[in-house]
């Protein structure tokens, strides 16, 4: 049986989604994030992929319990998701700590995506909000590790790396152009499938210069990619 050894303050908020909310909060001593999602819109994906994924770049997973409600997650404590980093400085939520070279965050995101897709699973929902920062200080430096984080859009894929696009595909303004196309075209085709390639498609909005890091990102960042097999060559 499961024991409630979660606790966490509900004015503690760190974010809120659809059909939960992320709280700070507490586990076995452990300072964590709690993610807490009403029991009928979890996604048994989620917590699979949380509990296969073992890699530093990829939000750890301590604890799960459930209340009459709501399944609740204990949940590596980050410091900020990489779309706090973009707000306003007036905005409270506004992420001013330290962040590696843009290089450095693609390298890790490019490992831990590696590390999923290596595990026959897409992210599908990959978008700033869903990347978190993580900081350890020490008296002589701080150490920030990039994580992936959200994994309830998440899915396997066969062999080949495909899957179904019958369902749900991601949050719009983030969807690689490939999928869109496919949906496009998705009368016409018998059972139109994505690939892990569509998990790329924000390094490839970066390296245009685009929303993300708001900065033009050198080709060495691509090359890097291309050379991980995690892009094709343009
Ligand atoms: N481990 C964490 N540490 C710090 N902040 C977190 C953590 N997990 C989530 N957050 C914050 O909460 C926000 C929402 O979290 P998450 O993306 O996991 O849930 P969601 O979007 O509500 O989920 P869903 O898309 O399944 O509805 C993140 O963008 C981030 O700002
Ligand atoms: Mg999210």
């Amino acid at each position: 049986m499961e024991g409630k050894k979660i606790t966490f303050e509900r004015n503690a908020t760190l974010g809120e989604g659809a059909y939960g909310s992320v709280f700070r909060g507490e586990f076995e001593g452990r300072q964590v994030a709690v993610k807490r999602i009403l029991l009928n819109k979890i996604n048994k994906n989620e917590e699979e992929c949380l509990r296969k994924l073992k890699h530093s770049n990829i939000i750890k997973l301590f604890h799960i319990e459930s209340d009459n409600d709501f399944r609740i997650y204990a949940l590596e404590l980050c410091n900020a998701s990489l779309d706090q980093l973009f707000l306003g400085s007036d905005d409270p939520r506004k992420y001013n700590g330290p962040m590696p070279p843009d290089i450095v965050v693609f390298l890790q995101l490019g490992l831990g995506l590696e590390y999923i897709h290596f595990n026959q699973l897409i992210h599908r929902d990959i978008k700033p909000a869903n990347i978190l920062i993580s900081v350890r200080s020490t008296d002589r430096s701080d150490e920030v590790t990039i994580k992936w984080a959200d994994f309830g859009l998440s899915r396997a894929v066969n062999e080949r790396g495909t899957f179904t696009l019958s369902d749900i595909r991601g949050t719009e303004k983030w969807r690689a152009p490939e999928s869109l196309k496919l949906l496009e075209n998705a009368q016409e085709e018998d059972e139109p499938r994505g690939t892990v390639q569509s998990d790329i498609w924000l390094r490839l909005l970066k390296a245009d210069g685009g929303e993300a890091f708001g900065a033009k990102l050198s080709t060495s960042a691509f090359d890097l990619l291309v050379s991980f097999g995690l892009a094709d060559e343009w």
